[in-house]
């Protein structure tokens, strides 16, 4: 998930190293590292944990004038962030830079028996492996690599050097991605152009399954079945900002259509449909221990707090005599809480840096409480202090307004619920129907961020006017409505908030004026009929109602309607969010607002 460069050719590789990965740094990394060869192949490894800064304060002190290496900066995956995790990896001769998750690692592992492993990393495994192919330079090196690479399961960036011939920086890509900038006598590698710039204009963008060997003046592409690729070399995009985005505008329109590719990667490994399964080996909770759980504490705060809701809801539905609370950290920490016997608390936390979420975590564990986090950041306090923990695994999400995370919070929770379910010898038919759409999830968020982009930057057009606006959802689809309402809010200023449907009669109702619109959510369902009631209500004084609806037959007479067309009944609320994520982006670039960091707030809310 985080930054690749490589440097071969006649000048000082550490320069670039070092400058190409500040350049990508907005990609959030916890560690850094780079690797030089001089030419008679004396290999020079620093490696930091924290800011580049960190790292160049070490390289300070050893100027070398290598001309050839490669550098990383690290998102952890496994093992925490620290030096001896940080990228680049050795294994003999050679040296391994890795973006991705190799998901087979552990049994990789066992084919490398005679690697003396330093770290707890997935990528040493690699490393070791295409060594034990290497066998000390009687292969070539881009042979060994082929070969170890057709035995993993997962993604990955590589480069990998070799003492044994530093002339040569051997790469391959099949998930993260990797762009070759073809310089005079020298060529460069990175995870994205935006580290090329100023050292060439023209790339060629490396294709999954492809795996290449670099010189200084050469770039020979094959696939892995060792069929030659023809380098196609493009002009490389000169505008930074618009590659560190991703080409969007703003962080937050990236991560919004990030969602599919970012929940494959939560869903990485632990999802068997066919067998309507999950397996979740973070928590490390034995069967029996699961099997005794009775009571659930979910802990969170803002959006952690809504995909804890909204998991609770999901959980209680398939699992039976267990209740469940959902609480706000900061609030939850100063009762006096009473914690039943058989209790377990999930963590929520995206940053797993949220002081009010810590100090839960912390007061609920001296109750002797099991603690679970379900968090993004690995390594994170939350998540070092935490008994065991599912990690969402959505890489680094910039934007203040939390939306990847939530989608991948909610249903780790809802795998780890599934998981006690199993343990609990729930029948396989109850459990089935939420894990097929479990996994057919990504492609259905495909498919509505492309049908309703365009819809919703028209509605947003209409109402980024309004001061005031109301989100309204009933069940499953009441988290989703509190959601909706704080992105709006966090980003447009908009007074936005909402209301349980049915608690409109009870108070609410009497804000409904010209001040506002509303943001009605109504998925197909048992209790759709009470929903279309209670817009009606809303419409009965005037309302300005945005629907958003899974139904296909509706009929109600509203401003706007967005329809979601999906195969899905039990998720598809998580699919309206991403009309509210949508609303509140749009609805704020109209009003010229700073997206990605809106006034007052910060991303991991650090202080009490
Ligand atoms: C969500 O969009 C906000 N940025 C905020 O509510 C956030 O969810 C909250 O601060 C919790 O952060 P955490 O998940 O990193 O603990
Ligand atoms: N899975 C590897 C690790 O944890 C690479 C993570 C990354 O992409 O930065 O070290």
């Amino acid at each position: 998930m985080c930054g690749i460069v490589g440097y071969v050719g006649n000048k000082n590789a550490q320069d670039f190293l070092v400058s190409g990965l500040k350049r990508l740094e907005y990609r959030g990394y916890d560690s850094a590292g780079i690797l030089t060869l001089s030419d008679d192949g004396k290999a020079t490894l620093i490696r930091a944990k924290g800011k580049i800064a960190n790292l160049e304060e070490k390289l300070a002190k050893l100027k070398r004038s290598d001309t050839i290496g490669i550098g990383h900066t690290r998102w952890a995956t496994h093992g925490e962030p620290s030096e001896r995790n940080a990228h680049p990896h050795q294994a003999g001769p050679i040296y391994l830079v890795h973006n991705g998750i190799i998901e087979n690692y552990k049994e990789l592992k066992k084919a490398t028996n005679g690697h003396e492993y330093q770290s707890e990393t997935d990528s040493e495994v690699l490393a070791a492996l295409i060594n034990s192919f290497y066998k000390d330079g009687s292969h070539p090196l881009i042979n060994a690599v082929v070969q170890a690479l057709k035995l993993v399961k997962g993604t990955y960036g590589i480069a990998v050097v070799s003492v044994l011939n530093p002339d040569e920086i051997v790469v391959a890509r099949s998930g993260s991605p990797l762009v070759i900038g073809v310089g005079h006598d020298e060529t460069l590698l990175a995870s994205d152009a935006s580290a090329l710039i100023g050292h060439t204009k023209q790339a060629i963008y490396l294709n999954d399954g492809e795996v290449a060997r670099l010189t200084k003046n050469s770039v020979e592409i094959k696939t892995l079945n060792a069929e030659p690729v023809s380098a196609k070399v493009e002009e490389i995009e000169t505008n930074l900002a618009a590659i560190q985005k991703g080409g969007y505008e703003h962080f937050l329109l990236k991560e919004i259509m990030e969602q599919p590719d970012s929940l494959v990667e939560t869903l990485r490994g632990r999802v068997n449909a066919e067998e309507g399964t999950v397996r979740l080996g973070g928590p490390g909770l034995k069967e029996a221990e699961l099997r005794k759980i009775k009571h659930l504490i979910i802990v969170g705060c803002g959006t952690a707090y809504h995909a804890g809701l909204l998991a609770g809801y999901y959980i209680e539905k398939f699992t039976p005599e267990i209740t469940i609370e959902t609480v706000i950290a900061s609030e939850y920490r100063y009762r006096q809480a009473y914690i039943p016997e058989n209790s377990v608390a999930l963590i929520v936390s995206q940053s797993g840096e949220t002081a009010d979420t810590l100090a839960c975590l912390r007061e609920i564990k001296q109750q002797g409480v099991k603690t679970i986090g379900i968090v993004n950041a690995i390594g994170s306090t939350i998540a070092r202090e935490v008994d065991g923990g599912t990690y969402v695994h959505v890489g680094p999400e910039i934007s203040v307004a939390s939306t990847k995370a939530f989608t991948s919070q909610v249903i780790a929770m809802v795998m780890f619920g599934l998981t006690i379910a199993q343990a609990k010898g729930v029948k396989r038919t109850i459990l089935k129907p939420y894990v097929e759409e479990i996994a057919k999830l990504p492609e259905e968020i495909r498919k509505v961020l492309g049908e309703a982009d365009q819809e919703v930057k028209t509605i947003a057009d209409k109402y980024n006017g309004y001061d005031h606006a109301v989100y309204l959802g009933r069940d499953t689809a009441y988290p989703i409505a509190m959601e909706g309402a704080l992105k709006l809010k966090e980003v447009s200023y908009i007074d936005a908030n909402a209301y349980a449907f049915g608690e409109l009669k009870h108070g609410p109702l009497a804000l409904i004026d010209d001040r506002f619109f509303e943001v009605a959510f109504l998925p197909e369902g048992e209790l759709y009929e009470k929903a279309v009631s209670n817009v009606q209500e809303v419409l009965a004084r005037n309302g300005h109602v945005i629907a958003v609806t899974n139904v296909p037959r509706f009929d109600l007479h509203v401003e706007n309607v967005v329809k979601i067309t999906t195969t899905l009944t039990i998720f598809a609320p998580i699919l309206m969010n991403l009309v509210s994520q949508l609303l509140a982006y749009y609805v704020t670039v109209a009003k010229g607002y700073n997206v990605d960091q809106p006034r007052n707030l910060a991303k991991s809310v650090t202080v009490e």
